[in-house]
C-alpha cells in the first residue's frame, strides 16, 4: 500500500510554563500521542476547542514546535527535525495572523521571491517573476499587487496573499491553521472558495479551525481534538451526520447550519457543566464534561475502530446518535 503524504504517529508536545515568580515548574500537555495521515490530493479537517492544541499539532509537523516523543514521516521517510526540512519535504504553512507571514517592509512581489528563491532554485528570475504574477491572478489580485506593501491590502486579501506565498514554494501539503478566523464573514468565504479550488486542482491540504461548518467545507476528512488527543476522525460527511464521540456530536449541535442539513444528532444532551478536567487523572478527557458518563470512563478509552473509517476514543461510541441510524458497533 503507497505510504500516505503526511503520517503523524504517537506524537507528544509540552511545554515547561513558569509560574508566576518566573520559575519553570507547570508542564502542559499540548498534544498527547497524536496519530493522523493525509493522503495526496486529500483535505484533513482538525476540529477543537481554544488550548485543544491544533495549533501545537501544526507547529510541530512544519518544526516550528519539538516533539518529545513521535515521528513525522513525509511519503514514508522522517522528516529531519533540523531549519528548513519541512519546506524542503514541500510542506508550507499559512497562519491565522499573516502579519506572522508577511514582512511589513518588503513588497509583496519580494515575499514572493524570496520563498521561490529558496523553494525552487532552479528558477531564473524572469522565471519567478511570471509565476509570481500568476499567482496573483489565481489569488484574484492583478499583477500590480506585486509592487506594493501587505499595508495596502485589506485582511482578506492579504490572507490570500500568504496563501499566494506559500503556493509560490509549489507545496505538497498546505497547512492551513485557522486561515479564516481572523476575518469577516464575507471575505472567509472567499479564502474558503480559494482553497476550494486548491483542493480542486490536488492540493492536499491539512485544515485546522476550531469552527466545524468551515472544516466540513472543505474536507475531506475530519479529525476531532480534545485536550491534546485525538478523539475521533472519519470521512466528513459520515462523522457530521451520524457523530460517534459526544463531544464531536455537541461540535454538531452547537452548528446550526450543520444541523439544519440534516444531521442526527437529536438525542444530543446538554454537556455538564465543568472545567473539562478529567474525572480522573487517567481516565477520558471528556469525563468532566460528558452527559453519558459512567464508571468506566475513569480509564482512558484506545482511539479505536468504531465502523469502517471511522476511530473514537469512546467507551460508549454514538451514544448521542439515535439507536436506529448507528452504524453496527462491533
Ligand atoms: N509556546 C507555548 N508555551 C506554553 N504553552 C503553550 C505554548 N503553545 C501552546 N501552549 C499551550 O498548549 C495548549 C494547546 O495550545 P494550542 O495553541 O495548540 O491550542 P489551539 O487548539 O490551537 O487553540 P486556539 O483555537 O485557541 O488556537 C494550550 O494549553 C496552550 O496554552
Ligand atoms: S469515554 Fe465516557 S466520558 Fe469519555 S466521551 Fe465516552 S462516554 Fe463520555
Ligand atoms: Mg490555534
Amino acid at each position: 500500500m503507497a505510504e500516505p503524504l503526511l503520517a503523524v504517529d504517537d506524537l507528544d508536545v509540552t511545554f515547561r510554563v513558569p509560574d508566576a515568580f518566573g520559575r519553570q515548574t507547570r508542564t502542559v500537555h499540548a498534544l498527547r500521542g497524536v496519530s493522523l495521515h493525509v493522503d495526496r490530493a486529500e483535505v484533513l479537517g482538525v476540529v477543537g476547542e481554544s488550548g485543544s492544541g491544533k495549533s501545537t499539532l501544526a507547529r510541530a509537523v512544519v518544526g516550528l514546535n519539538d516533539p518529545g516523543r513521535g515521528t513525522i514521516r513525509v511519503d514514508g521517510r522522517p522528516l529531519e527535525r533540523k531549519r528548513g526540512a519541512a519546506a524542503h519535504a514541500g510542506l508550507q504553512m499559512v497562519f491565522q495572523d499573516h502579519a506572522s507571514t508577511l514582512n511589513p517592509f518588503q513588497s509583496v512581489g519580494r515575499s514572493l521571491d524570496e520563498v521561490m528563491r529558496q523553494a525552487r532554485p532552479n528558477l531564473g528570475r524572469s522565471e519567478r517573476a511570471v509565476v509570481a504574477a500568476r499567482l496573483m491572478e489565481r489569488i484574484g489580485l492583478g499583477a500590480d499587487a506585486l509592487e506594493r506593501r501587505p499595508s495596502g491590502f485589506s485582511g482578506g486579501q492579504r490572507q490570500r496573499i500568504s496563501i499566494a506565498r506559500a503556493l509560490g514554494a509549489e507545496p505538497r501539503l498546505l497547512i492551513c491553521d485557522e486561515p479564516t478566523s481572523a476575518l469577516d464573514v464575507s471575505v472567509q468565504a472567499q479564502i474558503l472558495a480559494l482553497l476550494e479550488e486548491l483542493r480542486a486542482g490536488g492540493l492536499s491540504l491539512l485544515f485546522i479551525s476550531h469552527n466545524l461548518a468551515v472544516v466540513r467545507q472543505v474536507s475531506d476528512r475530519i479529525a476531532v481534538m480534545y485536550a491534546g488527543r485525538i478523539v475521533e476522525t472519519g470521512p466528513a460527511a459520515d462523522l457530521i451526520r451520524v457523530p460517534a464521540h459526544p463531544y464531536t456530536a455537541a461540535l454538531v449541535a452547537a452548528a446550526p447550519v450543520l444541523v439544519e442539513r440534516g444531521s442526527l444528532v437529536a438525542r444530543t444532551r446538554a454537556l455538564r457543566s465543568g472545567d473539562g478536567g478529567s474525572a480522573s487523572p487517567d481516565g477520558c478527557a471528556f469525563a468532566g464534561r460528558c452527559p453519558y458518563v459512567r464508571p468506566d470512563c475513569a480509564r482512558m478509552p484506545p482511539l479505536a475502530e468504531v465502523a469502517p473509517g471511522r476511530l473514537a476514543r469512546c467507551h460508549v461510541p454514538f451514544a448521542a446518535t439515535p439507536a436506529a441510524e448507528s452504524p453496527a458497533v462491533p
